[in-house]
């Protein structure tokens, strides 16, 4: 949700910038613009929509200077336009945001009181406003910005660039992520470590509340109290932060095929490649829990959603699921008993962060699974399990989804062992059906060209409902999701057997409908919803296995999956899902990896 890039170099730093954002438009793509000081002054460049028009602008009026900030916007404050886009500059300063500053009105009423004018529609304005204007009244560019920082109510991460401080940077990091990099003679500053793999591989994560002063030689680093601090310098993996298509059309293409590995990677780092048990740190605790928790959004919150089923089955564990934005904005009753668990791809999800900080003091046991083992959300975790997916691009989430459900598996089959619900031979039974999960992707995934042709007439559809029970209803709503967010096509998804209550209503010769159901204990009742939907002219897309397909007789469209044990069933059909969203894009030719209006992490409430 904005990305945000500082350079000190030695060299031109524009081209340095606009790299370091093209790794950082994941995180939004409305405007992007970069500020740099030349000769002692600044000036900047800006643009409407992704960098590539930021590029196109600096190919015909280059920014040159060795000092620069960068930014590429996702809008909260004022729609796309150059004016709205940042850096936003006052007199000699020139600032990027990432984030909301929640007390932007009352600053702009005191500024406006000062005489001073705004010419964006941004809370981000007050900032550079203030600190202008506290530079005009003789403070030193340190203190302007200081005491600007000491004036923002939100969360956020911020730079500032002063005219006629060609070796300066200050940047902040409240409740969005800042790190900064080192280099030879160079500093760097970034949202997250992958904008600055091209580079550096020696990065300083600043903790929440740290504010510094980046110079050629090196950051002073400040806490939240103003007390100069150190934080580790860490060295990072480039080779794992570096991020391209390798030959895929799309980062989402790449994302999905990678899978397979992925899963493989993920397993064997907490099963190993074959045996009988499963690695956790030790105190991560089940036994004792009476009460499982689980809060996350979007994708990772279907990801909880059939973890529910798992850990009901194979833990006897009670769970009580929540969307972490309305989660924290309730008043859950929370025991002493209770684990708490946040799901994650980002680690930076300002909801799910929000409501693990909600949480925290009142549970036994606040345990996270995420992709990003440095972001916020695994740091503030007591236990935080990394689902070793790498860089998920993409704005789509598919792999983090399937390393998501598969982790979370195997914590429900620990925490089974550990409740005494399991058997020793259940156990490994579920163990054995988890390794074969990679194997399962990779058929499922050579399915693609059938659900290419599917696609053909689906992509034509105005509307698509989705229906599955039990542990493919989650499905059904990760599917309904994928679709919009990629294709734009209006979806829904409902679980089975809850068409008959209203929204058969919708049913017609226009509404394709497509079913999860494999052939499970449940599959005699959603194949009789479905037969329902037939009885009423709707198109249905079948997706099941041989068995389930036999039984189903005639079915308009069906897809067949390979044939696999129920409980590993979710992470197999969130392949066709994720398919069907991706080829239904393609034939509407919209983008794929960076759809309108969304950014990839939302660091925003
Ligand atoms: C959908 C998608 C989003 C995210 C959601 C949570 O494809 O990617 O719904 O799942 O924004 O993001 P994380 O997992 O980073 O907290």
């Amino acid at each position: 949700m904005c990305g945000i890039v500082g350079v000190l170099g030695n060299h031109e730093v524009s081209p340095q910038i606009l790299d370091a954002l093209k790794r950082l438009e994941y995180r939004g793509y409305d405007s992007a613009g970069i500020a740099t000081i030349n000769r002692g002054k600044l000036d900047l460049r800006r643009a409407v929509g992704k960098l590539i028009n930021l590029s196109d602008i600096l190919v015909h009026e280059p920014l040159p200077g060795r000092s620069g900030i960068g930014h590429t916007r996702w809008a909260t404050h004022g729609g796309p336009s150059v004016a709205n886009a940042h850096p936003h500059r006052a007199g000699r300063v020139a600032v990027v945001h990432n984030g909301i500053i929640e007390n932007f009105r009352a600053l702009r009423e005191e500024l406006g009181a000062e005489g001073i004018s705004f010419s964006s529609e941004t809370d981000t304005e007050t900032i550079v406003q203030l600190a202008s204007l506290y530079l005009e009244r003789g403070m030193t560019a340190v203190e302007a910005a200081r005491a600007t920082l000491k004036r923002l109510e939100g969360a956020f991460a911020v730079a500032f660039l002063f005219e006629g401080e060609e070796d300066m940077i200050i940047c902040a990091r409240r409740g969005s992520p800042l790190c900064i990099g080192h280099g030879q003679n160079e500093m760097y500053l970034g949202s997250d470590a992958i904008a600055l793999a091209e580079l550096t591989d020696r990065i300083t994560y600043l903790e929440e509340g740290d504010w510094a002063i980046l110079s050629r030689s090196g950051a002073l680093i400040f806490d939240a109290d103003d007390h100069q601090t150190n934080r580790p310098v860490t060295r990072i993996n480039v080779e794992t932060a570096r991020v391209d298509k390798s030959g895929h059309r799309h980062f989402m293409a790449k994302e999905m095929a990678e899978q397979p590995r992925v899963l493989q990677a993920s397993m064997s780092h907490y099963a190993g490649l074959s045996g009988g048990d499963i690695t956790l740190p030790a105190e991560l605790d089940f036994a004792n829990t009476d009460r499982l928790i689980m809060v996350a959004c979007g994708t990772a919150f279907y990801a909880c959603q059939v973890a529910k089923y798992w850990f009901e089955k194979y833990a006897g564990l009670p769970v009580e699921l929540d969307i972490a934005s309305e989660f924290r904005y309730r008043d859950p009753v929370l025991g002493p008993n209770n684990t708490a668990l946040f799901v994650s791809q980002s680690g930076e999800t300002a909801d799910t962060l929000a409501a693990l900080r909600h949480v925290s003091p009142h549970v036994a046991q606040v345990v996270s699974v995420i992709n990003v083992p440095t972001s916020s959300i695994a740091r503030e975790s007591a236990v935080a399990l990394p689902i070793h997916a790498g860089p998920e691009i993409g704005v789509a989430s598919t792999k983090a989804f399937t390393a998501q459900l598969q982790v979370l598996a195997l914590l429900a089959l620990k925490a089974g062992m550990q409740r005494g619900r399991l058997t020793p031979e259940a156990f490994e039974a579920r163990l054995a059906e988890l390794r074969a999960v990679p194997g399962f992707v990779a058929q499922a995934l050579d399915r693609e060209e059938e659900i290419r042709r599917l696609t053909e007439t689906l992509s034509q559809a105005r509307d698509v409902l989705f229906l599955g029970r039990g542990v493919m209803y989650p499905l059904a709503l990760e599917g309904a999701l994928k679709l919009k967010e990629i294709s734009y096509i209006h979806a829904e998804a409902y679980a089975a057997g809850e068409l008959k209550h209203g929204p058969i209503a919708l049913v017609d010769t226009d509404l394709p409908v497509i079913v999860f159901a494999p052939h499970d204990g449940l599959f005699e009742k959603t194949a009789s919803n479905m037969q329902e939907v037939m009885a009423r002219q709707g198109t249905v897309i079948l997706i099941s296995d041989a068995q389930g397909l036999a039984e189903a007789g005639d079915v308009p469209y069906c897809l067949q999956m390979p044939t696999v044990p129920e409980f590993i069933a979710p992470i197999i059909y969130a392949v066709p899902a994720q398919l069907i969203a991706y080829h239904t894009a393609l034939h509407r030719g919209t983008d794929v990896d960076q759809p309108r209006n969304l950014a990839k992490s939302v660091t925003v409430e």
